[in-house]
């Protein structure tokens, strides 16, 4: 069974593509209450993104976070990639420009050159990834990164409370209330990432951060 988080019923092999983008974006910009620029600027920060690097934001949705990460290497470049097309358009039309563009790709399945990036990225996107496809992710992310690459993976950490757990699985379902973001790292690892510390963006932001070794 391919357990994945999903929005409404997308059509096609990809059960947790999101295909309502203008909905996505909209929910975003105001689930963040004024701060996804701090936020998403911080991951940018904790995985080190400098002026030349090429970065992949792998499950970019409408590619904010790409945007940002495109901001932070004027000399380099970002590239989003996300299963849904009408995602993809969605980034496009809103945040494609000279060093930002995107594909549309499975995170599983990267049609993208081995060691062609300096840091991946990718913010709640891996409990959209159905569970059996989650390794092969990690190992693509692993792919093409460059030796000595960073990953910075942030997903989201369901709250310990019992009310706030009760909440987040009525408005956002039980893959959400329940994802196991404790096990990012050590599949990180088993990917033959160097596993460093953990972080949190927000309280709701779970961040592993990696290097593939040189
Ligand atoms: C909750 S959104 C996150 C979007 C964005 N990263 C953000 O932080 O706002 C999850 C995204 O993952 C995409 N997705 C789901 N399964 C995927 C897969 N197997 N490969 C690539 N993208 C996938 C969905 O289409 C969706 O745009």
């Amino acid at each position: 069974m391919h357990k994945a988080h999903s929005h409404g019923k997308p059509p096609g092999d990809a059960p947790g593509a999101i295909h309502q983008a203008r909905a996505y974006e909209l929910l975003s910009a105001l689930a963040f209450t004024g701060s996804r620029r701090r936020i998403f600027g911080r991951l940018v920060t904790l995985a080190k993104v400098s002026a030349g690097d090429e970065v992949l934001d792998v499950g970019c949705g409408p590619g904010y976070l790409t945007s940002l990460a495109a901001q932070a290497a004027p000399d380099g470049r970002a590239v989003g990639v996300d299963v849904s097309e009408p995602m993809v358009e969605e980034a496009r039309r809103k945040r494609a420009g000279a060093n930002c563009s995107f594909l549309v790709g499975k995170a599983e399945a990267l049609d993208l050159p081995d060691a062609s990036f300096d840091v991946v990225l990718s913010s709640l996107a891996i409990h959209h990834i159905p569970e059996d496809a989650r390794a092969k992710a990690f190992a693509e992310m692993f792919r093409v990164l460059r030796p000595g690459g960073r990953v910075l993976i942030a997903d989201f950490q369901p709250p310990k409370g019992l009310l706030a757990r009760h909440l987040v699985g009525a408005t956002a379902g039980e893959t959400m209330r329940d994802n196991p973001v404790e096990r990012i790292a050590p599949m990180l690892g088993d990917a033959a990432f160097r596993v460093g510390p953990t972080a949190r963006a927000s309280w709701f932001l779970h961040c592993v951060r990696a290097d593939k070794p040189l």
